[in-house]
């Protein structure tokens, strides 16, 4: 039997996670897996609930899963809170909580989404396929001190880029690891010609290295890697960068695969309960008008079988029946750019890919 807590969250985040988890009870009936959800408020609808983002029990309901599927936190309704209350303060303790260290963002630009794509096809003609593991434990996001004062000279505010040698190499492993079963080439990037915590990251990640001389590994900067990136995206199989780049250049990635809502995550953690979400927000613009894209939800489901419930036949299968939507030409809004894809609603693109696995 598998527990899996499901916390829909904010915005457009109960509507996407509602197609995921269709998707999963069908991939769980044909592989004959008990899989069992237990559903929670988190975040802005908590708040408005209970008057906190988050709270020890939500954590501890968290911790007795197997796993965690997250839907997205915050809204224009909660953006007047300050750290620490901010909504979106609940998902960066959560992670911290549950002792996520790796951010796993799986990167594709399936056949078939060419034309949906930011970028001139011929920049995508060699394929876009590629991982970056955001370390997601420590960095800017986590560092002390971190804190605002008034001054003689203004107010001021302080955050801290912190760095341990364990959590760049704890980081490096996985990607090492990651890029051992792919395509055997490892990218770090890191801002070592400016950042003291950038220079620790390279020399560790080199350390790393000596050890998979088998692994193609590179030092980028990370100015630099962001424009090659979206020029040359065939280039890359797996990134390694700290916390905040890795947040930036996921979105930044994005517009290569057609739009952000096609892009899972798994956020792996170190001794338990991993927790499994797309990488956009609750885009609360679109809110309960059935248009957002369930698929990065969809796929990130697909990740967690595959990470944390030991189903990688499962996720297979999802992954399969996702591509098979798009070929037969079925298209939420923001991945349609022409009349003769077919136009469909969020519960609809779940449908469609539920079926496929029941196929
Ligand atoms: C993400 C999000 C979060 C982050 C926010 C909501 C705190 O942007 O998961 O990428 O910055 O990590
Ligand atoms: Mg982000």
């Amino acid at each position: 039997m598998h527990h899996i807590a499901v916390l829909p969250g904010d915005g457009i985040g109960p509507e996407i996670t509602r197609e995921a988890v269709k998707v999963l009870k069908a991939v769980g009936e044909r592989h004959q897996l008990d899989l069992v959800f237990s559903h929670h408020l988190v975040g802005g609808a908590l708040l408005d609930a209970q008057g906190v983002a988050l709270t020890d029990e939500l954590v501890e309901a968290c911790r007795r899963s197997d796993a965690v599927l997250f839907g997205a936190v915050g809204g224009p309704k909660w953006d007047h809170l300050d750290m620490p209350d901010r909504v979106d303060h609940a998902l960066i303790r959560l992670r911290q909580e549950l002792s996520v260290y790796a951010n796993l963002r799986q990167f594709r630009l399936y056949a078939g989404l060419e034309d949906a794509s930011a970028v001139k096809s011929d920049r995508i003609a060699g394929g876009v396929d590629f991982i970056i593991l955001r370390e997601l434990s420590s960095g800017a996001y986590y560092g002390q001190p971190k804190f605002r004062e008034e001054t003689p000279r203004g107010r001021r505010a302080v955050d801290t880029i912190e760095y341990f040698d364990f959590q760049v190499e704890r980081l490096a492993r996985y990607g090492f690891e990651l890029a051992r079963q792919r395509r055997g080439k490892l990218t770090s990037m890191s801002k070592w010609n400016a950042l003291e915590s950038s220079r620790l990251w390279r020399d560790v990640v080199e350390e790393v290295a000596g050890q998979n001389p088998d692994v193609d590994t590179r030092h980028e900067i990370v100015d630099a890697g962001a424009m090659n990136l979206i020029q040359r995206p065939a280039e890359y199989d797996v990134i390694i960068m700290p916390n905040m780049f890795g947040d930036i250049l996921g979105d930044e990635a994005a517009v290569l695969t057609g739009s952000i809502g096609m892009v899972p995550s798994a956020e792996i953690s170190l001794d338990g309960t991993s927790l499994y979400e797309p990488i956009h927000g609750s885009a609360n613009d679109i809110e309960g008008k059935g248009i957002a894209n369930p698929i990065g939800m969809i796929l990130s489901a697909a990740l967690m079988l595959r990470y944390s419930l030991d189903c990688p036949d499962g996720a297979d299968v999802i992954d399969r029946a996702v591509a098979r939507v798009i070929e037969d030409g079925y298209r939420t809004a923001d991945i349609r750019r022409s009349p003769g894809q077919q136009r469909v609603s969020t519960s609809e693109m779940g449908d469609l890919v539920a079926a496929k696995i029941n196929e």
